[in-house]
């Protein structure tokens, strides 16, 4: 059905009735999703609506309609004949956030097979398709039938999301993003879902970030978001759970595209960042259950190699090459600290944003990421430092872009006499 078999509805009116606070029904949502998507609503006016609605919100019933209309307007994928149950993972973004590399082969090596449509990283969080395009060869865009034989034969992929997944999402997040629109929770959660209900995995976990480096600042509000997508998927048949994990202190010791690969294929081969081991099984964890495989541990599966020989099948069957060495940046510079005690605290946010100046992320969606970019951190929060120790590496292609990099680092790391109280990385679960 195209827009104009739609029972046709007065734009404006229907602008006006969400800012005064009135619940729209399912045929007058249904109508403005396909009409704005066909080019019949202009973007002035969802963007309207889009800050009606960041005000007064969507009732249960109207998000799930809206979410099922975006969904409505593309195409939706379909494993159930794979042979193999589906899983996947969908975190909100945080800084040197790489646990999709390692989590998508460890919970292919235990059974069950990953499709992850992944995204390109904007602002100060990575994005999953820039760190493996730091691998020499890998390729992102792959057919909806290449994916399916990916996944029948490896068990895990990860690619781009094609236009034809839930496009009035794509047009309307990029219109959101330039509206200040962005943080409103029913926006959010039927932003990700429509894209993660259309991809068609039959069970979803859902990694909600709670601090400085994430969109929601506070467990509150972060609980709400994983409340209401949990709500969303359920409702949508998929069986849906959501980690609240912290993202106060960034993850693992790396953010930047080759960094993290470097970081990641440690934990793959049984080493790496404790926070980064911790958080990929917890989530593989989570995947398993709603997959029917709670039997397995995938700890034991991580020490056994399986992982990494998923991982190495993976990148090779989108022409990666495992073994070609990662990209490294041209210029790196060090920073000491200025007095010795323990690493009190390292802020997420200023670590994303020093990692993004220096060329690891891009500011617009057309902009190019350096593959070696990023900034390595030598302490996390409780490890002992002493003054004049290495505590950041700041790598870039740009040497000008070190001064602002540091800037951002200034403050980042608090040295106290004490060593802090460590909180667990996962804070809650949802579902
Ligand atoms: N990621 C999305 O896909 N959509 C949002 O609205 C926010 C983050």
């Amino acid at each position: 059905m195209n827009s104009s078999d739609l029972p046709r509805f007065d734009t404006v009116d229907l602008i006006r009735a969400k800012r005064d606070g009135q619940v729209l029904t399912d045929a007058q949502i249904d109508w403005w999703i396909r009409a704005y998507t066909s080019g019949h609503i202009a973007d002035e006016q969802m963007a309207a609506l889009a800050m009606a609605i960041f005000f007064r919100g969507l009732e249960p019933r109207e998000l799930r309609r809206w979410t099922a209309a975006m969904i409505g307007t593309g195409e939706r994928l379909d494993f159930s004949g794979l042979g193999w149950p589906t899983a996947d993972k969908h975190s909100t973004g945080g800084v040197g956030d790489k646990i999709t590399l390692p989590l998508a082969p460890l919970v292919a090596a235990c059974g069950v097979a990953v499709p992850q449509l992944s995204g390109r990283g904007l602002g100060h969080t990575g994005g999953t398709l820039d760190k493996l395009e730091s691998i020499p060869g890998w390729q992102a865009s792959l057919t909806n039938e290449r994916m399916r034989e990916i996944l029948r034969d490896v068990g895990a992929v990860i690619c781009a999301a094609g236009s034809g997944l839930a496009p009035a999402d794509k047009k309307l997040y990029a219109l959101r993003d330039v509206t200040g629109t962005v943080e409103s929770i029913p926006l959010i959660a039927s932003s990700i879902m429509s894209k993660k209900i259309a991809e068609g995995t039959g069970a979803l976990v859902l990694d909600v970030k709670v601090g400085s480096g994430a969109f929601m600042k506070t467990a509150d509000q972060a609980a709400e978001l994983a409340r209401t997508m949990v709500g969303l998927g359920t409702d949508a048949g998929v069986r849906t759970t959501a980690l609240l994990t912290d993202m106060a202190t960034p993850l693992g010791r790396t953010a930047g595209n080759a960094l993290e690969v470097r970081e990641s294929a440690e934990v793959l081969a049984g080493g790496g960042p404790a926070d980064v081991v911790e958080l990929t099984l917890a989530l593989a964890r989570e995947m398993l259950a709603g997959a029917g495989r709670g039997d397995v541990d995938p700890a034991d599966v991580l020490a056994s190699g399986k992982a990494m020989d998923v991982w190495r099948a993976m990148i090779t069957a989108q022409h990666g090459d495992p073994d070609a060495p990662l990209p490294l940046a041209r210029h790196t510079e060090v920073v000491r600290a200025d007095s010795s005690g323990y690493a009190a605290s390292l802020d997420a946010l200023s670590v994303g944003l020093a990692a993004w100046r220096l060329g690891a992320g891009r500011a617009r969606k057309e902009d190019p990421v350096q593959a070696g970019a990023g900034v390595e951190w030598h302490v996390r929060p409780g490890e002992a430092v002493r003054r004049g120790d290495p505590v950041f590496t700041l790598h870039t292609d740009t040497p000008d872009r070190f001064e602002p990099a540091l800037a951002d680092l200034a403050d980042a790391l608090v040295i106290a006499a004490e060593p802090p109280a460590i909180g667990p990385v996962v804070l809650d679960r949802i579902g």
